[in-house]
């Protein structure tokens, strides 16, 4: 059992309290008024790529249950909801015409959630991309860069009155790695030079739309989100640090250079050689845009090492249904290292969270795991804000059960659990905890 030692109090009045989601992962409705094909539907239609051989269409549902959701969010206590806007839902070909119905539908969920006074902290790649765009090189090609901005460009236009933070990206390590060089997400390429291409366009595109967005007149903070861990090396063996060095480059430096300092890390761009991505004149300086804030999801750290694969076990930490290490304090280090090597906007913690075995039972989900995660991790938050880095909120993933990408719904990261032949919705003793430290109802 964990010992509850923070209280809402001692941080900031206006610290935001959040729960976070994304689109494909909750909203289902895969077809529903006009909406086009994602790159994630696609990938879902081969059995082999899905744990479960699963799908997002129906989801939870969200699309046609979003009034009762808007309600549960309130019911926690939450001023911040964080979330994402499906591409191809509003802009069917990633280009040309735009699908007024599904533009609709965000529009009614943000106008709800505001009214309720819940922020609204939007993403617009939280990488359900238009198939129409994957099936002309997708992230790989540099056109891409033009289309997304012109998607970021009307979504300010339309909703940067209502919206209180709009990041570009969310974890485009992922999108170009997971899903370029290793594929398993999608589009499922691998390639080792087209992923680092679309790491460039990622960040390149990025880059344009804050750009573009600003020269818009748009006051909303703006900025992006990187999944990021502390890496060590798994002994003191130096080619084990060597290692250890090039991953935090590859994962961690290859994202944060470019973005606060504008330039690629040198040894990183060394061991690329040939798949070094090719950067054309003005590039780095398109995408050192200034950042009003900088996202960071945070699930556990990692180790390198050269010889035999780390084992998770070793720490005697526990370890969460993903097969991840429940490790606190590397936020605080995470934190603390960035705040130390870069000059840091506004940071948001916009995911941390756990998955676990949940049972619900008589209506009651015990997940203990879960409660001290969170706790454990908003204290290390604490940690790191005392130490001065600058975070101004914490955003627990996720606000409910969902389709976990290539793990489909075998991993619950809900503090909601979702029956998905009901699609009934239970607070999980998680939940009841946020709300009881948030001070809600
Ligand atoms: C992150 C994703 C999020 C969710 C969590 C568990 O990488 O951004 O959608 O899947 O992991």
């Amino acid at each position: 059992m964990y010992k509850n030692t923070i209280h809402r109090r001692q941080f900031p009045a206006e610290f935001k309290w959040g729960v976070a989601t994304s689109s494909f992962q909750i909203e289902g409705a895969h077809q529903a008024d006009g909406k086009g094909k994602s790159i994630w539907d696609t990938f879902c239609e081969d059995p082999k790529n899905i744990a479960d051989q699963s799908n997002g269409d129906i989801a939870c549902d969200h699309y046609h249950l979003w009034p009762q959701d808007v309600d549960m969010i309130a019911s926690l206590g939450v001023n911040a909801y964080r979330f994402s806007m499906s591409w191809p839902r509003v802009q069917p070909d990633g280009e040309g015409e735009w699908n007024e119905a599904g533009f609709k539908f965000y529009e009614n969920l943000m106008t709800a959630l505001k009214s309720r006074g819940v922020e609204l902290h939007l993403t617009l790649n939280h990488w359900d991309l238009p198939q129409a765009l994957q099936d002309k090189g997708g992230w790989a090609n540099r056109a891409i860069c033009e289309k997304f901005v012109r998607f970021a460009t009307e979504v300010a236009r339309r909703f940067s009155h209502l919206v209180d933070s709009i990041c570009t990206h969310n974890e485009p390590w992922v999108v170009a790695i997971l899903g370029h060089e290793h594929g398993i997400f999608a589009p499922g390429i691998k390639s080792r030079a087209v992923a680092m291409m679309a790491t460039h366009y990622l960040l390149l595109s990025h880059g344009m739309a804050l750009k573009a967005m600003r020269e818009m007149g748009i006051q909303t903070p703006l900025g992006i989100v990187l999944n990021l861990s502390p890496i060590y090396p798994a002994s003191t063996d130096p080619a084990d640090v060597a290692k250890a060095h090039l991953d935090d480059g590859l994962n961690l430096r290859w994202y944060m250079d470019p973005l606060i300092r504008g330039f690629y890390p040198e040894d990183v761009i060394a061991h690329l050689g040939s798949d070094m991505p090719e950067v054309q004149a003005g590039d780095m300086a398109m995408i050192h845009q200034k950042l009003d804030f900088i996202g960071v999801n945070y699930y556990t750290r990692n180790f390198s090492s050269t010889g035999n694969p780390w084992d998770v076990k070793s720490t005697g930490n526990e370890v969460t249904d993903m097969g991840w290490e429940v490790y606190p304090q590397g936020l605080t280090e995470l934190l603390c290292r960035l705040h130390k090597d870069y000059e840091l906007p506004d940071v948001m913690i916009t995911e941390n969270g756990a998955a676990f075995k949940d049972v619900l039972m008589d209506g009651v989900v015990d997940d203990a795991s879960r409660v001290k995660y969170f706790h454990d991790h908003i204290a290390a938050t604490q940690d790191a804000m005392a130490q001065g880095v600058p975070v101004i909120g914490y955003f627990a993933w996720s606000l409910m059960d969902n389709f976990e990408w290539a793990s489909g719904y075998e991993k619950r990261f809900g503090l909601v659990y979702v029956d998905y032949t009901t699609q009934k919705r239970t607070l999980k003793n998680s939940a009841l905890w946020y709300q009881k430290f948030l001070g809600g109802n």
